[in-house]
This record gives C-alpha cells, structure tokens and sequence, in this order.
C-alpha cells in the first residue's frame, strides 16, 4: 500500500510532462513575423523570468547560467524553449501569447547588444 503515494507521484509526473503541448510549426511560422519589441517585453521579462534570470539575464543560481550564451541561437528555438521549457528547472510559458513570447524574446537580446 506504501507504494501507492509513489505511483500516483510518478503518474503526476508523467502525466505533467505529456500536458506540455509542443509548439505547433504554424504557431512559430506564425510568429516570426512579429516583431519583438523590447520595451514591451522588458514588462513581460520582468514579470516572469527576473526571478531566476536576473536583471540583466545575468542568472546567479546553480542551474541558472546567464542568457548570453543562449543568444546565438534561432529565434524559433528561443522560442520553444520559452513556450516548452528547457531541462529540469526552466519552466514552459506554455499559455504566452505569440506577441508577449517574440517581445520577451526582442528584450533578452536588447540586454546583450553590442557585448
Ligand atoms: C524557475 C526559474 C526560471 C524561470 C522563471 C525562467 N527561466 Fe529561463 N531558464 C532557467 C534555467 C535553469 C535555464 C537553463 C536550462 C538548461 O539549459 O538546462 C533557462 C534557460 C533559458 C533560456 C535558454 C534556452 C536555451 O535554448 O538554451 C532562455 C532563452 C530562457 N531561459 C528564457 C526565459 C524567459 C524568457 C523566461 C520568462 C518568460 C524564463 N526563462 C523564466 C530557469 C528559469
């Protein structure tokens, strides 16, 4: 009977990975004609991501490293990465609009401009 509190975590588990709905390839063609406007993504940056992030995306955590190294990357694949999480400790905006997400996406690399 001991082992029932562990299955239903390890369901839970399972089951709260598969409730993360991948983004569909519509949705990012969608949204990379947007375009990303920092000033209103600083909002959304500061309302969401400053507590592991930091100001300036510098991070500081154990498993938070600073945005910096991610800021080669393709705007579709920061945008997963946003929409569907990364690793153990980056979480999914999952219900971010294509506008808040592309915003978002314009401020993180406004922090790193000319670096
Ligand atoms: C609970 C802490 C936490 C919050 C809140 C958070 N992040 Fe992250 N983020 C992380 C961690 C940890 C990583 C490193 C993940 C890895 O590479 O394993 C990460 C990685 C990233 C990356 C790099 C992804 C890549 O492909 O390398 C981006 C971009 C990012 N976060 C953007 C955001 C944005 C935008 C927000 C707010 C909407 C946000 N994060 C909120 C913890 C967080």
């Amino acid at each position: 009977m001991r082992y029932r509190g562990i299955c239903l975590l390890f369901l839970l588990v399972i089951f709260g990975c598969a409730a993360i709905p991948k983004v569909a390839d519509t949705e990012i063609q969608e949204a990379m004609r947007l375009t990303g406007v920092p000033a209103a993504g600083k909002v959304v940056y500061e309302k969401n991501c400053i507590y592991c992030h930091r100001e300036k995306g510098e991070g500081g955590g154990v498993a938070v490293g600073t945005l910096e190294r991610a800021m080669p990357k393709r705007d579709e694949d920061l945008y997963r990465a946003v929409k569907e999480g990364k690793g153990d400790w980056m979480p999914a905006f999952s219900k971010m609009t294509p506008k808040d997400t592309m915003d978002v996406i314009a401020y993180m690399r406004s922090l790193f401009e000319g670096k």
